[in-house]
């Protein structure tokens, strides 16, 4: 609270007379947007697809309806309610030859190539849509079917890259880890997407990277079963989570502020998830859970951990003996987590491997959800999932990224760690999914949710 206090004071006084003022060390991460040396390729930043061509392509849409094999037509309608500068989006995936493309707001598509070159070479045909003044919106038809698909917004230009990989050519995207990486500097999110051969749709946003530009879907249909809706965060919430990311590292002195990124101007431009934060610093959290995680192990030594599996099977009973927790039923044990396995759910005990049952499969999310949300210990914890919403991350340690999303989401939707979808039965769903197998018009909602 009082790193807070002298912060607002320090801010107040910067604004007041910025040259007079020693520089301040800001809570923040800062982006030092680089150039193509300073892109990071990982299997997060990139869009693997075939080769196609030495040379990008561009197809006009009366050639693409013209050829029956790639069936598709979704319009998308984008609504700009974003309180900032001129706004773009771009909307790329893999067409059914898995070809990396990208749909213009004419309908048209680009087919961007690496030339064959092992350094990535930025796309210099024009991909972006950029959108019409704030209150307006305009509607863009996907003419073919896409898998992998994602539509990005930003404030201002973002940086896409083509790469020859070993077997195809890939797309490299902005990452929001790599505090150099080319876009780091600007304001930008995205909603990920699926448009099936059997023309369905199903459309996500999620903050289990990050929080970045405000972004809200709905979805009508053809089918009569009603529009669906996810409205995700508020308009200010990259800034309210920040703010709760500062005051959390206030208590606990954990750098919980790094995990915001800000642009030069030092305002915080995104929210990274711990696990996300940790490609930036491993060390920082590697022993935050290390004293929870052994009196967890102890507890349930001596008392059993019931586990609903939410299937058939019911619920099934689990213990500690000496370092691993079994599960009767279970086709293996459970060895301690470690941080990174906490945020991530999805490495150590938390990795699901091919052979494994359906306890395993079962207990794996519930298991992990109930350490992110620190309800292992309190009253009821010992069945999960359990305990109430109310009581999620109430005790520390905890997911406290994930406990502040949640608290600013506008209609709880919307997942803030992999198994988000892990619930006491009956209760809500935060799944920020929309889906249909009978898709009508997509709206996406930019900069602010509809009310
Ligand atoms: C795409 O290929 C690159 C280069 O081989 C690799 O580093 C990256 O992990 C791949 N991405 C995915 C999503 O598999
Ligand atoms: C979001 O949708 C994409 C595309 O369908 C999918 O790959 C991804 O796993 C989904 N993510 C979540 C968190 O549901
Ligand atoms: C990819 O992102 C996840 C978090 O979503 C992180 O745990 C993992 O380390 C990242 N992988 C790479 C290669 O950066
Ligand atoms: C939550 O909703 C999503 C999307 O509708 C669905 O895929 C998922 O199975 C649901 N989860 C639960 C626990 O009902
Ligand atoms: C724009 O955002 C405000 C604030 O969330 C909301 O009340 C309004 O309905 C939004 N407008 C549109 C067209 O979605």
């Amino acid at each position: 609270m009082r790193t807070l206090a002298i912060l607002t004071a320090l801010i107040g006084a910067v604004s007041a007379a910025p040259s007079l003022i020693p520089r301040v060390s800001s809570p923040f991460s800062i982006a030092k947007p680089g150039g193509i040396d300073d892109i990071i390729i990982t299997a997060n930043n990139t869009l693997n697809g075939t080769y196609h061509s030495p040379t990008t392509t561009v197809s006009k849409k009366a050639a693409i309806q013209a050829r029956t094999a790639q069936p598709g037509h979704l319009p998308i309608q984008i609504v700009n309610n974003f309180s900032g500068g001129q706004v773009n989006a771009y909307i790329s995936g893999l067409d059914t030859d898995n070809r990396v493309v990208f749909v213009r707001g004419d309908g048209s598509l680009v087919y961007p190539s690496s030339g064959g070159s092992s350094v990535p070479v930025p796309i210099s045909s024009a991909i972006n849509i950029p959108l019409p003044a704030k209150g307006n919106s305009i509607t863009v038809t996907l003419p073919i079917v896409l898998s992998s698909a994602r539509i990005y917004f930003s404030e201002g230009n973002l940086q896409f890259f083509m790469v020859k990989i070993p077997n195809g050519d890939g797309l490299v995207q902005p990452s929001p880890t790599n505090l150099q990486d080319p876009s780091a500097g600007i304001n930008w999110g995205f909603v990920e997407l699926t448009y099936t051969t059997g023309l369905a749709l199903y459309a996500n946003i999620s903050y289990v990277d990050f929080v970045g530009m405000i972004l809200s879907m709905s979805l009508s249909v053809t089918d009569g079963s009603g529009t669906q809706i996810t409205r995700g965060l508020g308009a200010s919430a990259v800034s309210q989570v920040c703010q709760g990311l500062v005051q959390q590292g206030s208590q606990d002195g954990y750098p919980w502020s790094s995990m915001c990124v800000a642009n030069s101007a030092g305002t915080p431009i995104r929210a990274l998830s711990p696990g996300d934060y940790s490609a930036i610093n491993s060390a920082a959290f590697q022993n935050y859970w290390s004293a929870y995680v052994d009196q967890v192990w102890s507890h349930y030594t001596s008392t059993p951990l019931t586990i609903n599996t939410q299937t058939s099977a019911g619920n099934v009973n689990c213990q500690v003996s000496g370092s691993t927790l079994n599960c009767q039923g279970d086709n293996r044990g459970y060895a301690k987590p470690t941080a990174g396995d906490i945020w991530g759910c999805n490495s150590g005990p938390f990795a699901i491997q091919a052979g494994d049952n359906s306890i395993h499969s079962a207990v794996v999310p519930r298991l992990c959800a109930a350490f992110v949300r620190s309800t292992l210990l309190i009253a009821g914890g010992n069945v999960q999932p359990g305990v109430s919403q109310s009581q999620y991350y109430t005790v520390n340690p905890t997911n406290h990224y994930s406990r502040l999303v949640h608290q600013f989401e506008v209609d709880g939707r919307g997942y803030a760690f992999p198994y988000d979808d892990v619930n006491p039965d009956g209760s809500e769903n935060a799944s920020g999914t929309l889906a249909s197998g009978a898709p009508n018009v997509l709206t996406v909602y930019v900069g602010a949710p509809p009310s």
